[in-house]
């Protein structure tokens, strides 16, 4: 087995079976027991994500945010609602596993009280205080050891600049930047780059085409961290 860096075969590439995490969908911040801060994500990039895992063998758990889909076939689903429990759910899946795919879309502030009862309109403060919610990329990969995490970036502008800062902020091995345009469509166009590599644009595709790009993507940069290569 050689140990440069070329790109590892198909048939060992078939033969990388991992234990993956993806995050997928909104989360919701609640300020009472009714009213929440969200966003109009569906998750159908990260449902498209677990299911193209699943289906190319690996062991997948999917932490979702409320999303309208039905669990992929051998996914296992764990749905969640805020941004503290997405973190809680991926933290413990995260520590038996070998990478993760962080699709969902988390709301980045939380109203900083969250009212026992319904609040009723009078009462309610019409300034809401907000406080950070934790980035979940960003916390389980500073101590991800070998494990391999892929990010995403949505961005309307100057997104490659914004894309690489994430990229390393995130301790992510790869970003792919989407494009805002993708949210809620049947299609989707993105751009990829690898830690240290160059820009790759991916052709505009259908959400599985684009989840299945995804997954060989990161068995390729399991296949180069564990050096598995092709044998010449
Ligand atoms: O900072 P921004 O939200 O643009 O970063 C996007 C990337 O970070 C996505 O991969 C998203 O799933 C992840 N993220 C996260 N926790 C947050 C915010 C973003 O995991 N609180």
């Amino acid at each position: 087995m050689s140990t440069n860096r070329k790109r590892p075969s198909k048939r060992l590439q078939k033969e990388i079976k991992l234990r993956l995490v993806i995050t997928a969908g909104p989360t919701r911040e609640y300020f009472d027991t009714i009213r929440f801060i969200s966003n109009p994500s569906t998750g159908r990039m990260g449902y498209a994500i677990a299911d193209a895992a699943a289906k190319a063998g690996h062991r997948v758990t999917l932490v979702s945010g409320p999303v309208e889909l039905a669990a992929p076939a051998g996914v296992k689903v764990i749905r969640v609602e805020t941004a503290e429990e997405m973190l809680k759910a991926s933290r413990r899946a995260f520590a038996g596993a070998d990478a993760a795919i962080f699709c969902a879309a988390v709301s980045d502030y939380r109203p900083k009280k969250r009212a026992d009862k319904k609040l009723p309109k009078q009462m309610m403060n019409r300034r809401i205080e907000l406080a950070p919610t934790p980035d979940i990329a960003a916390t389980l990969g500073r101590a991800k050891g070998r494990r391999v995490t892929i990010g995403f970036a949505l961005e309307d502008h100057d997104g490659r600049a914004h894309a690489e800062r994430k990229l390393v902020r995130k301790h992510c091995d790869a970003i792919i930047l989407n494009d805002p345009g993708n949210v809620g469509s049947d299609r989707a166009s993105a751009e990829f780059l690898v830690r240290g590599g160059e820009w790759q644009v991916w052709p505009r595709s259908t959400k599985p085409q684009m989840a299945r790009r995804i997954i060989q993507s990161l068995q390729r940069l399991w296949a180069a961290r564990t050096r598995v290569t092709k044998a010449e």
